[in-house]
């Protein structure tokens, strides 16, 4: 009998493996005018179960390039009964670049990524200005970006990058209603003492002197 890798996974049935062109989702799937909330990175997803048991009318993107990650956060919308969440497995530059359509989110959170604080790994922390670029493109008008870290440095530099890049401005009340949920390596940072700082930005219009991309 051949080997079927479903058998030992079942979860795998509901993670989309996002390794061609494809379509955010299909029209039919949502109702037009249906909120969407794109957790990059989630792990095993916590924070992106909760907010999708909390908004339940909104689709809920939850993208991670961890198999293992994705499986557990299959398990956990089973036992929530999340009906709203669509799991994608991918890496998440290829997703925001290649295959989000133009103006297809309404808020996108990246929560405590790797920071790589090693000077000679810095090139593979996700915000970069490329990356802002690619953020402005894929949010609708008036999108909300969302990020959290407790590396300083990190954070530091992401405030530097969004400020500098003319396409976003600051507006913590953005994210005034998540407040309360916590990620899970947020839940483990503050264990071992360290503070996880968050910050909103709202995407404004791209200025007339700045290129597209
Ligand atoms: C430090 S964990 C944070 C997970 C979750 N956001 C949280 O706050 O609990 C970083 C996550 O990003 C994922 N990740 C790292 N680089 C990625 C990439 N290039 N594309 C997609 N996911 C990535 C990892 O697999 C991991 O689950």
């Amino acid at each position: 009998m051949p080997f079927n890798p479903m058998d030992k996974h079942p979860e795998d049935a509901q993670i989309r493996f996002c390794t061609g062109v494809w379509e955010l989702y299909d029209s039919a799937e949502l109702p037009p005018k249906s909120e969407i909330e794109l957790d990059l990175g989630c792990g095993v997803g916590s924070y992106t179960a909760l907010l999708a048991q909390k908004y339940p009318e909104r689709k809920i993107l939850a993208a991670d390039v961890m198999l293992g990650r994705l499986r557990k956060l299959v398990k956990r919308t089973v036992r929530m009964k999340i009906g709203n969440m669509t799991i994608l497995r991918s890496e998440a530059r290829f997703l925001v670049a290649v295959m989000l359509p133009d103006n297809s989110i309404d808020r996108l959170h990246l929560l405590c990524p790797d920071p790589w604080p090693k000077d000679r790994h810095s090139g593979h922390r996700l915000l970069t200005s490329d990356f802002v670029s690619q953020l402005h493109r894929v949010l609708k008008e008036s999108g909300v970006f969302h990020f959290s870290s407790d590396d300083e440095p990190y954070y530091a530099a992401v405030r530097r990058v969004l400020a500098s890049s003319g396409l976003f401005v600051e507006e913590p009340g953005a994210i005034a209603d998540l407040s309360g949920i916590k990620s899970d390596f947020e839940l483990r940072w503050n264990e071992e003492g360290k503070v996880v700082r968050h910050i909103a930005y709202r995407k404004i219009p791209r200025p007339a002197h700045i290129g597209g991309h």
